[in-house]
């Protein structure tokens, strides 16, 4: 099975996307995740990219499809999760490419529908832990002893550059420009599947499962 998680910044794609891996053997296909590896090893895409997400604006087309055919390559037969990826026509467009190229076809496009000034809240307060990246909330969930990670110990934490009100707002028009028009594109093919990603976590995870077993 392969799907994509559709939504805009902070909608919960990531958190249903590591769950479903978790939980399912599936693979999560993150370009948002790709791209800060490449500025994080400081690799040719990465100098390209860092200015423009922390601007909030979209890295082209070309390099977040040449990392997901790269690593469709690399996941065998297990299903595909794509978190954040198509947000553009020309990507939906590559990706109908290289899921054909392999044999493979998409089955769901889930979107998660939300409300855009509750995400400021909820993106503005996350933070992760530096050491093992488990994820904290200032608001929604706490490390259980203040200032030490739950998972590892570890006393580091850090925030997305990306993090902030301002960045946020410019990744939310971006995602009204450019993203949410490709939703005809998938309604056309009856593929789309609306969710309510204002739920709680777990009730979102629940509808999310429903779809997939149907
Ligand atoms: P990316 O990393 O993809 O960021 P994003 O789309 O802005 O999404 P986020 O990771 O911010 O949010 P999310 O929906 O995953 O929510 P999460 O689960 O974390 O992209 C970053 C940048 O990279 C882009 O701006 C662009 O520059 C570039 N880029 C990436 N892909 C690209 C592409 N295809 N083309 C061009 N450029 C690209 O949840 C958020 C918070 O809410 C967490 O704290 C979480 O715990 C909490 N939460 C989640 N669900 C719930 C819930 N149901 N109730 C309460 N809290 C919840």
């Amino acid at each position: 099975m392969n799907i994509i998680l559709l939504g805009p910044p902070g909608a919960g794609k990531g958190t249903q996307a590591a769950r479903l891996q978790a939980e399912r053997g599936m693979v999560q296909l993150s370009t948002g995740d790709m791209l800060r590896a490449a500025v994080a090893k400081e690799t040719p895409v990465g100098l390209q990219a860092k200015a423009v997400m922390d601007a909030g604006e979209l890295v082209s087309d070309a390099i977040v499809s040449a990392l997901i055919g790269e690593h469709l390559d690399c996941i065998g037969d297990r299903g595909a999760i794509f978190d954040g990826y198509p947000r553009t026509q020309a990507q939906a467009e590559a990706l109908d490419l290289l899921l054909a190229e392999r044999g493979r076809h998409l089955d769901h496009v889930i979107e998660l529908v939300v409300d855009e000034d509750e995400l400021v809240r909820r993106i503005c307060g996350r933070f992760t832990c530096a050491n093992c990246g488990a994820p904290y909330h200032d608001e929604f969930k706490r490390p259980k002893v203040d200032g030490v990670c739950d998972v590892c110990g570890s006393t580091e934490f850090k925030r997305r550059p990306d993090d902030n009100e301002a960045t946020v707002r410019t990744r939310m028009a971006e995602y009204r420009a450019k993203t949410a028009p490709i939703l005809p594109y998938y309604q056309q093919r009856n593929l789309v599947r609306p969710v309510d990603g204002m739920a709680p976590v777990n009730e979102v995870a629940a509808s999310i499962d429903a779809i997939l077993d149907s």
